[in-house]
């Protein structure tokens, strides 16, 4: 659900939560005089799905963010737990795990062509990632704006692999 500005400057929250509203709406403006178009959703409930398949593809998995063409993502936690990220020498993209590639196979039905490619793509699979032995998330903090690289075609840099919070009463974050 969209939130505006009025509307989340009228909402009735802790001290906790009008500092971050009041940051939010700060950032918001930061980004606007960027020439950016922010845009703030109300979403209750981020929760991992427990009935998801060999890989999730909510946004607590780890991820990395895709478009057709050139964008970047605008990453920040404004109360509670915060985003997390992980080197990309410590992520393996779950599609190359030989047990869930295995059971995607039997999702899609077919042989390990280009068709199973593009249903992997399709589903956001081959957009998820899962630790290394021994990886060490880093956190992105609070209150701290993040521009992260996505994946894109042509993009000079790999795109950054992170993942939000579980969803829990007082969080506030956004991407
Ligand atoms: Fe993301």
């Amino acid at each position: 659900m969209p939130l505006t500005d009025e509307e989340l400057a009228a909402l009735p929250l802790s001290p906790a939560g009008r500092l971050a509203a009041e940051a939010m709406l700060a950032d918001q403006r930061l980004l606007r005089a960027h020439d950016l178009a922010p845009s703030l959703n109300l979403i209750h409930d981020c929760q991992p799905d427990p009935a998801a398949g060999p890989v999730p593809t909510d946004v607590t998995s780890f991820h990395v963010d895709s478009a057709p063409v050139e964008v970047d993502t605008w990453l920040c936690t404004y109360l509670g737990a915060c985003s997390e990220g992980l080197a990309n020498e410590d992520a393996r993209r779950k599609v190359e795990v030989p047990e869930i590639r295995a059971q995607l196979l039997m999702e899609y039905g077919g042989a390990d062509d280009e068709g199973f490619a593009e249903f992997l793509h399709e589903h956001s699979y081959d957009s998820h990632y899962a630790p290394r032995p021994g990886a060490q998330p880093y956190a992105f903090g609070r209150f701290a704006l993040w521009r992260i690289a996505t994946r894109w075609p042509g993009s000079p840099v790999p795109p950054c692999v992170h993942r939000a919070p579980v969803n829990r009463p007082g969080n506030l974050a956004c991407c």
